[in-house]
C-alpha cells in the first residue's frame, strides 16, 4: 500500500539527509488546493539548521530526486515547498485501498500492543444525569472508537461518582423518610428530593450533620445497613443511566467507580506517609504543593474520611497494575483542571513507573450553553438529559413527517436523526469551546450538522440502491476521475486515515467531524453539477464508484463519532 505522505518524506529526507519520521510530521495538507496537495513548511528546520526557510526550501528543491510516479511538481513559495502529487497515482491508490479495505478503510494497526484507558461519562449516582455529563459521554465514546480504529487496545471506564460524604446524608435522609417517597418507581427524582430535604435539616441542626458524617464513616467501614442502602441507590441509579446509554449507543468495559477504590486508599496513604510526603493541617492529612504553585491536596479530612482526590490516586495505582496503560485519558470538564493537575503531581510521588505518570492526560471540555445563557429550565432547575434526547427524537420525527411522510420505519429513522443531531452538535467544535445548544441549528438538514451528513449519505445510498450497485474497480477508467471536480473528493478520501491520526494525536474528535462535513459538502456540489446515472458507461462507472466511497467514508467516520446512518430518510 502506497502512503504518499511517507514517500514524500522519504524523498525530502534523502535530499537533506535528515530524519524521515520527523519530516513526515512536518508535512501538512493545505486547505487551499492552490498550495499543492501537500506542503512542507521549512520554518522548524530553519531554526535547527540555522538557515533561512527560503534557503532551505530552495536547497531541497534543487537536491530532491523526484519520483515522477509520486510527485508531479514542486513549487517554492515563502519558505514552503508546495508539492503536487501525480494524479493518476493518487486515483489508483484511492481506488485500490478503498476497494481492498471496505469498511476498514482508514484504519490501521499502529496502536497494536498499546493499552489506552478512556475514562468517560462518570456521572454521580442518585443525582440527575445532567447535560455536562453528556459531553464527557459523547467525546469519550468517540475517542474510544478512534483509538480502537488505529489498533490500540482500549478500555472504557465509567468512573461513577458513587462514593463520598454526600452518601452519609442520603443514608440519613432515607433512614428518616424513605417510606414517604416512591424511590423504586422514580429513583433519581425522589432521591434528589430526599437529598435537598436532609441538606436543609443539616443546616439547621448540627447534630444531624454529625449523624451524616458518621454514616459515611460507617459506610467506609463496611456497616451492613449503610452498605445495603447505598447498594440500592447505586442499582436504581444505574438502571436509569442505562436508558440514556442505550439511547446514545454507548458501552463501557468497566463500571468501577469511586466506591471500588474504598478499600484501596490505605495503601496510597501508607506509601505517601512512608515517603514523608504527608503532613497535618487543621486535623486533615494533606500534601503540600506550594512549590508547584498549587493549593494542597487533601488526602484525608479531619474526621478521617477519604476524598475524591485520594480515590483518583488509588485508581491510578490500580490501573497501572491492572491495565499496564500507555495512556489514561480523563474526559472531564475544564472546571476540574486544578484537581487533575494536583492529582497528577501527587501520582509522581507514588513510586510508579514514569511510563504511567507520563501517560495521564486530562482531556478537558467546555460547558454547554443555550443560545441565551446557561442551560436550565424556566424554574431554574437542571435540565435532564433524558428529556433532551427524547425531545430531539420528537423534533426529528416532526421534520420527517413534514418532508417525507411516506417514509418507512419513521420511528427508527427519527431516533437516528435526533440522537445523531445531539451527538454531532457536541463534537463539531473544538472541545474546549463552550457548546451552544440550539434546536434549530443542530437539526438543520442543510447546516453543518449530523442530519446533513446523514442526508448526504442517504443520497449516495439511494443512487447505489437504485441500480443495485456492486463496487468494482477493474472497469474504471482512471482518466474519468482526474478532473478538477472528482480529484478534490478523492484527495479528501485519501486523507481520511491522516485525519483520524490527527484526531487521536490531539484527542480532538472535531477534526473528524469537520472533515466529514467538508467531504459531504464537496460531494453535494459534485452531485449538483454532475449526473451520476447516465448513458455513457465509462463515466457512470467512475462516478458510481466515487459515490460509493464517499458514502462508505461518511458512514465509517460517523460511526467512529457514535452516529448511526439511516439508509433512507
Ligand atoms: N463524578 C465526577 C463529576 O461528576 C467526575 C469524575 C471524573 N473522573 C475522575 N477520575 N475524577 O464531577
Amino acid at each position: 500500500m502506497l502512503d504518499l505522505k511517507k514517500e514524500i518524506a522519504k524523498m525530502l529526507a534523502n535530499a537533506i539527509e535528515y530524519e524521515e519520521k520527523e519530516l513526515e510530521e512536518y508535512i501538512e495538507i493545505p486547505k487551499d488546493t492552490k498550495m499543492g496537495d501537500y506542503a512542507f513548511p521549512c520554518f522548524r528546520l530553519a531554526k535547527e539548521l540555522k538557515k533561512s526557510p527560503i534557503m532551505i526550501a530552495n536547497d531541497i528543491k534543487e537536491k530532491i530526486k523526484v519520483d515522477e510516479n509520486i510527485i508531479e511538481k514542486i513549487e517554492v513559495v515563502n519558505g514552503y515547498l508546495n508539492i503536487y502529487v501525480n494524479k493518476e497515482t493518487l486515483v489508483k491508490e484511492v481506488l485500490k485501498q478503498t476497494y481492498e479495505q471496505k469498511e476498514k478503510y482508514g484504519s490501521s494497526e499502529e496502536g497494536k500492543g498499546k493499552n489506552v484507558i478512556v475514562e468517560y461519562s462518570s456521572p454521580n449516582i442518585a443525582k440527575p444525569f445532567h447535560i455536562g455529563h453528556l459531553r464527557s459521554t459523547v467525546i469519550g465514546n468517540a475517542l474510544y472508537h478512534l483509538y480502537q480504529f488505529l489498533g490500540y487496545n482500549v478500555v472504557g471506564i465509567n468512573h461513577l461518582g458513587d462514593w463520598g460524604t454526600q452518601f452519609g446524608k442520603m443514608i440519613e435522609g432515607y433512614k428518616r423518610w424513605g417510606k414517604e417517597y416512591t424511590i423504586d418507581e422514580n429513583p433519581i427524582d425522589e432521591l434528589t428530593k430526599i437529598y435537598v430535604r436532609i441538606n436543609n435539616l443539616c443546616k439547621e441542626d448540627e447534630t444531624v450533620l454529625e449523624e451524616c458524617r458518621l454514616n459515611f464513616k460507617k459506610l467506609e467501614d463496611g456497616d451492613p445497613y449503610c452498605r445495603e442502602v447505598w447498594q440500592k441507590f447505586r442499582d436504581l441509579s444505574l438502571k436509569e443511566f442505562q436508558r440514556i446509554y442505550d439511547m446514545l449507543g454507548v458501552k463501557f468495559d468497566s463500571m468501577n467507580g469511586e466506591a471500588f477504590y474504598s478499600d484501596k486508599m490505605p495503601e496510597i496513604i501508607d506509601i505517601l506517609d512512608n515517603k514523608g510526603k504527608t503532613q497535618r493541617s487543621q486535623g486533615a492529612k494533606i500534601i503540600d504543593l506550594e512549590d508547584k504553585g498549587m493549593p494542597p491536596l487533601i488526602l484525608e479530612k479531619s474526621n478521617e474520611s477519604t476524598t475524591y482526590a485520594t480515590r483518583d490516586l488509588a485508581a491510578i495505582l490500580y490501573r497501572s497494575r491492572t491495565y499496564d496503560f500507555d495512556k489514561c485519558l480523563y474526559i472531564v470538564a475544564y472546571e476540574q483542571n486544578l484537581h487533575f493537575k494536583q492529582v497528577f503531581e501527587v501520582a509522581k510521588m507514588l513510586g510508579i513507573d514514569e511510563k504511567y505518570t507520563k501517560g495521564l492526560i486530562h482531556v478537558p471540555f467546555g460547558m454547554i450553553r443555550s443560545k441565551n445563557g446557561k442551560m436550565s429550565t424556566r424554574e431554574g432547575t437542571i435540565i435532564k438529559l433524558e428529556e433532551i434526547l427524547l425531545e430531539a427524537i420528537e423534533r426529528a420525527k416532526q421534520i420527517i413527517e413534514e418532508k417525507n411522510p411516506e417514509l418507512e420505519e419513521k420511528e427508527e429513522v427519527a431516533k437516528k436523526v435526533g440522537i445523531g443531531a445531539v451527538i454531532f452538535n457536541d463534537l463539531y467544535n473544538n472541545r474546549i469551546k463552550d457548546e451552544i445548544f440550539d434546536w434549530d441549528t443542530m437539526l438543520n438538514f442543510q447546516g453543518e450538522t449530523g442530519p446533513y451528513l446523514q442526508y448526504i449519505y442517504v443520497r449516495t445510498n439511494s443512487i447505489l440502491e437504485k441500480i443495485n450497485y456492486k463496487p468494482e474497480i477493474e472497469n474504471i477508467d482512471i482518466n474519468q476521475l482526474t478532473n478538477e471536480n472528482s480529484i478534490g473528493i478523492l484527495k479528501l478520501v485519501y486523507t481520511f486515515h491522516d485525519i483520524i491520526k490527527q484526531a487521536v494525536q490531539k484527542n480532538e474528535p472535531s477534526i473528524l467531524s469537520r472533515y466529514l462535513i467538508e467531504l459531504a459538502q464537496k460531494y453535494s456540489s459534485f452531485y449538483n453539477d454532475n449526473k451520476i446515472l447516465i448513458e455513457e458507461e465509462k463515466v457512470q462507472n467512475a462516478r458510481l464508484y466515487l459515490t460509493y466511497i464517499v458514502g462508505q467514508t461518511l458512514k465509517t467516520g460517523a460511526g467512529l463519532l457514535g452516529i448511526e446512518m439511516p439508509n433512507k430518510m
